[in-house]
C-alpha cells in the first residue's frame, strides 16, 4: 500500500514542472515589463516599483490606458491582446 502512495505522489510531481506553475499574467509581466521594473515589480534604477498604493490609485481603466499608451519614459504596449492585459493586471494584483 505504502508503495503504491509513493508511486502517486512521483506521478503527481513529474506531471506538473516548475515552467507551468507560471501564470499566463506573470510570462506576460516578465516578457513585457520585468525589465524595467524588475522580476519582483520593485523598479530598477529610474523606474519606479509597481506597488499596492500606485496599483490603487490608478485603477483599472488608468492602468489599461498606461499599458496600452505609455507614460513619461514608459513604452506602449498597444501591441497586448485584452486577454494577456486582464492577466496581467491580475498578476499586479495578486503580487502586490
Ligand atoms: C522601458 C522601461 C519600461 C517598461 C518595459 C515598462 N515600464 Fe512601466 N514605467 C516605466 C517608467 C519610467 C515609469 C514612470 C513613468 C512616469 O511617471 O513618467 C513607469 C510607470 C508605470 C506605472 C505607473 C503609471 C502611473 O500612472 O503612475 C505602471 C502601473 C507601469 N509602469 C506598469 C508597467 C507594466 C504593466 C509594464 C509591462 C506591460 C511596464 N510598465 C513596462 C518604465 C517601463
Amino acid at each position: 500500500m505504502l508503495t503504491v502512495s509513493c508511486k502517486t505522489q512521483e506521478a503527481t510531481r513529474r506531471a506538473t514542472p516548475a515552467a507551468s506553475t507560471k501564470s499566463p499574467g506573470q510570462i506576460v509581466y516578465e516578457r513585457s515589463c520585468a525589465r524595467c521594473h524588475g522580476l519582483s515589480l520593485q523598479g530598477k534604477g529610474n523606474t519606479p516599483p509597481i506597488d499596492q498604493p500606485k496599483l490603487a490609485s490608478l485603477g483599472d481603466q488608468r492602468l489599461r490606458l498606461t499599458i496600452a499608451s505609455g507614460k513619461g519614459k514608459m513604452p506602449a504596449f498597444g501591441g497586448l491582446s485584452t486577454a494577456q492585459v486582464d492577466s496581467l493586471i491580475n498578476y499586479l494584483r495578486a503580487m502586490t
